[in-house]
């Protein structure tokens, strides 16, 4: 998953995820970005990150909430970490996901419902899931946003 300060057009990215064999994937897709210093790879988990409060003003993951250990405190890091009035995007293809749990080879839960609901609890607005389709690969894939409270 990928945080962003760059409102101002002098900020960075961060990216984190536990995997070694992700963090060496995304090292190397990333090699020149990651060259410039402003673009930075670390391995925390989204339930305890090492970021400064109120550092980003956007957050983005793909495939992601349903490994989240601990649902709460990895929506409450979000919240902290972000500035108020921020924007996360998640994305996700809900047809893939049906498809690994029939096969019964999804560890996580899937369902949207959780995540959305544990936005909302800690005060996120706009929690809102959205049916899009990607036309090069001719696929339907969803997107949940929300913004982050206005109060710290
Ligand atoms: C299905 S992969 C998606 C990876 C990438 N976002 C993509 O779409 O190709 C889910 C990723 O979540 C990472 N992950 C699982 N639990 C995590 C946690 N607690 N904190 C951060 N990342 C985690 C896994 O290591 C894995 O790389």
């Amino acid at each position: 998953m990928f945080f962003f300060n760059i409102s101002d057009g002098s900020g960075e990215v961060h990216g984190t995820d536990i995997s070694d064999r992700m963090r060496v994937i995304a090292s190397s897709r990333l090699k020149d970005q990651l060259a410039t210093g402003r673009v930075h790879i670390h391995s925390y988990s989204v339930d305890n990150m090492g970021f400064d409060d109120h550092t980003f003003d956007s957050v983005f993951h793909c495939n992601c909430y349903y490994f989240w250990p601990n649902m709460d405190r990895a929506v409450s890091e979000l919240r902290r970490v972000m500035i108020p009035g921020g924007l996360i995007l998640a994305i996700m293809n809900m047809s893939s996901l049906k498809l690994l749990n029939e096969r019964d080879m999804m560890v996580g839960n899937t369902d949207p419902d959780p995540y959305m609901r544990s936005l909302e609890r800690h005060g996120f607005k706009d929690v809102t899931l959205t049916e899009n389709y990607d036309t090069n690969l001719q696929k339907p894939f969803q997107t949940i946003t929300a913004t982050s409270p206005m109060t710290n």
